[in-house]
């Protein structure tokens, strides 16, 4: 169980202790809620929570694997045997995404749920569902395009779409390789980040949302946006996803463009004017209407995630920088800003998450995501915390 913020003696001026246990205590008593929820709705997950009312999913959406995935964090840092049972539940009722090929959301649903639940348990039935959902996703890469195609939609506009969130589902790869031992699959990884590299990436360090390609001569034939404010915008979450991906890539696999690549990502975001002060991006960095926009707090929350780790590959002061934005990220998540009054939020944990702005969808509400990478990010500066004493 977390420890009580009392029994830690966390006072005005908390520690970052202290924060992280309020925070797990907190995930524990909504956690508890949403899946109570959801419990008796076979197959169905929790997506957001708009107007009072639930709005959930089947397995089909693009977030359905965060769910379990933040249950199987407030089971690592709780250690609630409840908890784990709706790990379990919740995780399985993902299973069915291991044969998606008609989308590149695989590696989100299935690394975040069956991923989490295998590095926890160890159980083996998890690395047979990895696995499949592994091929499946590399069934989408064509190697005359050199890249996984994300959407199969929109074929009127797009021959051959990737948009840069799809830098996150190359770990699930990665680790599907690393266990087959087939490096096939470790290769299209590496096609995948250097094509984006490329083609997604401004000098600045921002990337576009959508690029898509010629499928004869695989090179960009259109650069654009779907849920940001413009083609040449900086849409937040996008941005976020990029650091996150880079960085990743660069632990697995030491390739020195990667971590390169997610420094200057870090550079442009860090140093942003329309960073607001703490830290919690806008949904897009060139909304006009900033500071009278909404937020996005699961961009902020990808992000401190994403910093956390990268520290770890920095020297000195750049490791400061990266942990002290972090923290300030943090710190601003954990305040009444933006984590809801327990049992309220309907059972989410943070609120004024932002999911597709332009589209009028999911505008300042609560996420499954927001609430995944922030449990990520405090279970990996709580870790950050013991290993270094800081
Ligand atoms: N991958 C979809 C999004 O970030 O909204």
């Amino acid at each position: 169980m977390a420890m009580s913020a009392l029994a830690l003696g966390c006072s005005h001026e908390k520690s970052m202790e202290c924060v992280i246990e309020e925070a797990f205590a907190n995930a524990e008593r909504q956690a508890l809620v949403l899946a109570g929820k959801y419990a008796g709705q076979e197959g169905m997950l929790p997506r957001t929570w708009e107007n009072g009312e639930d709005v959930g999913s089947d397995s089909r959406w693009w977030t359905s694997g965060f769910f379990p995935g933040t249950l199987w964090y407030v089971y690592e840092n709780t250690g609630n045997p409840e908890i784990l049972e709706y790990a379990k539940e919740f995780t399985s009722r993902v299973e069915r995404e291991k044969y998606t090929t008609d989308n590149h959301d695989v590696g989100f649903m299935l690394y975040c749920s069956f991923g989490n639940g295998l590095r926890l348990t160890g159980q083996e039935q998890y690395e047979e569902v990895l696995l499949t959902g592994a091929r499946s996703l590399a069934s989408r890469f064509t190697p005359s395009v050199g890249l996984i195609r994300s959407w199969d939609h929109s074929t009127d506009r797009w021959q051959y779409p990737v948009i840069i969130d799809n830098m996150m589902n190359l770990e699930l790869l990665m680790w599907a390789a690393e266990h087959s031992g087939d490096s096939s699959l470790k290769e299209i990884c590496i096609s995948h980040a250097d094509k984006t590299l490329e083609h997604h990436y401004r000098p600045d360090g921002s990337c576009w949302h959508v690029v898509s390609y010629d499928k004869e001569t695989g090179m960009p034939h259109i650069k654009q946006t779907h849920q940001g404010y413009s083609d040449d915008s900086s849409w937040s979450r996008g941005q976020a996803w990029g650091l996150y991906g880079y960085t990743c890539m660069y632990r697995l696999t030491g390739y020195d463009r990667y971590l390169q690549q997610a420094r200057h990502i870090a550079a442009f975001l860090l140093d942003h004017k329309n960073m607001p002060e703490d830290g919690v991006p806008y949904w897009d960095y060139d909304s006009p209407d900033i500071p009278d926009t909404p937020r996005d707090v699961s961009a902020a929350a990808v992000m401190a995630s994403a910093l956390i780790e990268l520290s770890g590959y920095a020297d000195g002061s750049e490791a400061g920088k990266y942990m002290d934005f972090a923290e300030k990220q943090i710190r601003s998540l954990a305040s009444e800003k933006y984590t809801a009054t327990p049992g309220e939020n309907g059972g989410f944990i943070l609120m004024h998450s932002t999911g597709a702005y332009p589209l009028g969808s999911e505008i300042d509400v609560p996420l499954t995501y927001a609430d995944y990478y922030y449990l990520e990010a405090l279970t990996r500066m709580k870790r950050k915390i013991s290993a270094t004493g800081m």
